[in-house]
């Protein structure tokens, strides 16, 4: 892992969907050392405001001719001065990146059936993972993915408010996944089946459907998303974990910026900080305030 922010190279940046972009960054450290799940923290050089660094998923590994791992892509929706700053960054042009951070997720082998929820930009940590469940590995991701027996099945459930906002659904779609997709306002984006309504929607339905001690979820979006899922999750007995959005400040674990309320075994509860003993928590222990 890096050990700060190192100042790399813009590889690519590109609009992908509404205000949405992909930035492809060279960083073979961070590359090597990457596990689903992880993020980083990436800074504009040179600039005051905003000062700090501000917090990613790494959404892809990029490879050179030798299919050595040389760097990550990250995709990031424009919401606020930081990313309406690195909107408007070229190829070419310097980046800073620390990572990657945070704990990643864990699957084993009783999991049957992968479900991953996403709502909103929270799609970015599940292709890294759908790859690494496919190679049935917990650590790396490899290209291109092979599929072993056993394997789970994987379907992403992704629900966004309106066509436009999806971003990454060929890269799912690659893969040969199940994709489950949800509109608020029932647009439909070209060439994919998508229904009206929140992605745990589908969700439900799976829990109906299947054996609850195969299932399991991955949930990354907005909080009332999590909430509702939390709910469902604890209903139908589903184990899972949630990837939490939280806003941040150091990255480093100092500044307690980040915390969340989280259950222990006696079903007592401490702040656990994002940026360190997450961004990924037992879907069960997370308390909402
Ligand atoms: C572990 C982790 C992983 C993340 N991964 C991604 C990712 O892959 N892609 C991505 O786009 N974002 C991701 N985020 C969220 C991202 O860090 C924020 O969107 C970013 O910090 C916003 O910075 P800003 O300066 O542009 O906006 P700010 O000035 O910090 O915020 C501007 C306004 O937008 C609101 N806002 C902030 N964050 C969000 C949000 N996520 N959604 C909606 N409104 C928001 C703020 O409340 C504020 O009103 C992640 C966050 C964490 C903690
Ligand atoms: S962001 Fe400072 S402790 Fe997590």
């Amino acid at each position: 892992m890096a050990k700060s922010f190192i100042v790399t190279t813009i590889v690519e940046n590109e609009l992908v969907a509404q205000n949405t972009y992909r930035m492809r960054i060279a960083c073979p450290e961070i590359a090597r050392s990457f596990k689903p799940g992880q993020f980083c923290m990436i800074r504009k050089p040179g600039v005051n405001d905003p000062l700090l660094g501000r917090p990613f998923a790494i959404y892809d590994l990029y490879r050179n001719m030798f299919s050595d791992p040389v760097g990550v892509d990250v995709m990031y929706l424009v919401v606020g001065k930081a990313t309406a700053g690195f909107a408007e960054l070229l190829p070419g042009q310097p980046i800073e990146i620390w990572g990657p951070l945070g704990n990643g997720f864990s699957l084993d082998s009783s999991v049957k059936h992968l479900i991953m929820l996403a709502g909103g930009i929270g799609q970015t940590p599940f292709l890294t993972l759908a790859k690494d469940a496919l190679i049935n590995k917990d650590i790396k991701i490899s290209y291109p993915p092979v599929l072993p027996s056993p394997s789970p099945k994987i379907t992403l459930c992704y629900g966004a408010r309106s066509k436009d906002a999806f971003a990454g659904l060929d890269d799912f779609k690659k893969l040969g996944i199940n994709l489950a997709l949800t509109t608020v306002d029932g647009t439909a984006p070209d060439g994919f089946d998508c229904r009206q309504g929140f992605a745990t929607d589908p969700m439900k339905e799976i829990f109906e459907s299947e054996p609850a001690d195969g299932l399991f979820v991955c949930a990354c979006g907005p909080r009332p998303m999590l909430i509702a899922a939390q709910k469902l999750m604890n209903q139908y007995n589903v184990r899972g974990q949630m990837s939490l959005e939280t806003p941040m400040a150091c990255g480093l674990g100092i500044c307690f910026t980040c915390v969340a309320k989280i259950q222990d075994d006696s079903g007592a509860w401490d702040y656990k900080r994002t940026c360190k003993e997450g961004p990924v928590f037992d879907a069960k222990r997370i308390l909402w305030e």
